[in-house]
């Protein structure tokens, strides 16, 4: 059952991705090689908290961390934890912060210090794709449309796509349906309508799809472990269109001309 969202519902959505993208843009901050993963997560935690927000990842299905904390090969779902960052790593800092009941969900992967062009192209190209989704996320279009578009962007530029995570729709509930997909056929799945709500969010691999997970039962990470680059947005479908509700300029005015 997919729930379309009342403007005033949407409004709160917005004020939930607000949070969540200034939440981003502190965690931004600290992004630099030495700091722990842990440190990022405790960033996130005080600044949702103080300002009236939760992190909803926190316990979510037994969850440790306020954010999700994804190193290199790690594509979903790590720990935060006592690994310090180096240089030349990449960290997609993965967070959902619900306000007054509605919930916002991004994703952002930095590079620490210097990487190699190889990763930054392989994020240039994850987070171009992301809004290539975007832009395929209209009323009467349908989900496989944005799935397809996301797919063929990326593996035309020789990547590949993570098949066991998707996008989702986002609400009341983290985790809402539609389910989508980063991959898949133009012209399948639910059709696309106004008051929508949904966080699309490429998963995509240097070399190639696999990806396991590791014994903790969350952690996944691809099985050559070649980086993986993660980029979302929560977005909602208003006048016939998606607005963007999340946003990475928060992290923009931090990282300057560092950022991807
Ligand atoms: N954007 C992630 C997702 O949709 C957020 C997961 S939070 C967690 O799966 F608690 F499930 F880790
Ligand atoms: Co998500």
């Amino acid at each position: 059952m997919i729930y379309l969202k009342t403007p005033e519902e949407i409004e709160k959505m917005r004020k939930a991705c607000a949070l969540a993208s200034q939440t981003l843009g502190e965690i931004a901050k600290w992004v630099t090689p030495g700091v722990t993963t842990h440190k990022l997560d405790s960033v996130a935690r005080e600044f949702i908290a103080d300002n009236g927000g939760r992190a909803a990842c926190l316990g979510y299905g037994g969850f440790p961390g306020a954010i999700c904390c994804e190193v290199n090969e790690i594509v979903v779902h790590g720990f935060p934890s006592n690994y310090a960052l180096r240089e030349g790593d990449i960290i997609g800092t993965d967070l959902v912060v619900e306000l007054d009941g509605f919930n916002g969900d991004m994703c952002y992967t930095f590079p620490v210090g210097e990487i190699s062009d190889e990763v930054y192209n392989l994020c240039r190209t994850t987070k171009e794709s992301l809004y290539v989704g975007i832009e395929a996320c209209k009323e009467g279009n349908r989900i496989g449309d944005i799935s397809n578009a996301v797919q063929i962007y990326c593996e035309k530029r020789g990547y590949s796509v993570v098949r066991e995570m998707c996008g989702h729709g986002i609400g009341k509930k983290m985790h809402e349906s539609p389910e989508v997909p980063n991959y898949g056929r133009r012209g399948t799945g639910p059709v696309i309508r106004n008051g929508m709500c949904i966080a699309i969010e490429p998963m995509i691999n240097l070399g190639s799809k696999n990806v396991v997970i590791e014994r903790d039962g969350w952690t996944c990470r691809t099985r050559d472990r070649r980086q993986s680059a993660h980029y979302e947005h929560t977005v909602a479908v208003v006048d016939g269109k998606a607005e963007i509700l999340t946003s990475f300029e928060p992290v923009y005015e931090v990282l300057q001309d560092r950022f991807i």
